[in-house]
């Protein structure tokens, strides 16, 4: 069995494709590959084709992780019956999925859905902070890999690999 996660955000250019880029590489260092994929969209159109945020593309090249390939895409009904797991970055992008989830007509989501800092309870903070707004990519960069070594610990778990 394979686990599938996608990770959303408003533009798809900060936050989520920064932690689809830091899980995939988290997963090839598990030797994880061949059971979990992993993707990232966006819930506003603003930037669709468009590569990651220079800023995020900046950490990234200074962890020298790979976001070869990524480009920016809308959340689609068919990703509610592909995903196994939808990381929401912000509540508000939660609460825009679920409406979405609403207006699909599939309430009954094969997909657990919840935001990022769920997997942080320690840190106190509902959101992962918006650095398209505030600059701060470093902290959503530590904010991005310690949730996401969290999550691949909680899938892991469910592949009932741990
Ligand atoms: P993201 O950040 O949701 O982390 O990709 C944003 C990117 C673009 C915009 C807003 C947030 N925008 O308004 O264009």
């Amino acid at each position: 069995m394979k686990a599938r996660i996608l990770f959303v955000c408003l533009g798809n250019i900060c936050r989520s494709p920064m932690a689809e880029a830091v899980m995939r590489h988290q997963v090839e260092q598990a030797g994880l590959n061949d059971r979990i994929e992993i993707d990232s969209a966006g819930t506003g159109d603003w930037h669709l084709g468009h590569p990651p945020h220079e800023g995020t593309r900046k950490l990234l090249d200074e962890h020298q992780i790979s976001y070869q390939g990524m480009k920016a895409r809308l959340v689609a009904e068919s990703d509610f019956e592909t995903f196994d797991y939808i990381v929401c970055m912000d509540t508000k992008n939660l609460r825009d999925v679920r409406e979405l989830l609403k207006n699909a007509g599939t309430l009954e989501s094969r997909a657990k859905v919840f935001t990022f800092m769920e997997l942080l309870p320690d840190k106190g903070i509902a959101d992962v902070p918006d650095p398209y707004y505030d600059g701060n990519f470093p902290f959503v960069y530590e904010l991005v890999n310690s949730g996401c070594r969290e999550l691949l610990k909680r899938v892991q778990a469910d592949l009932k690999l741990a």
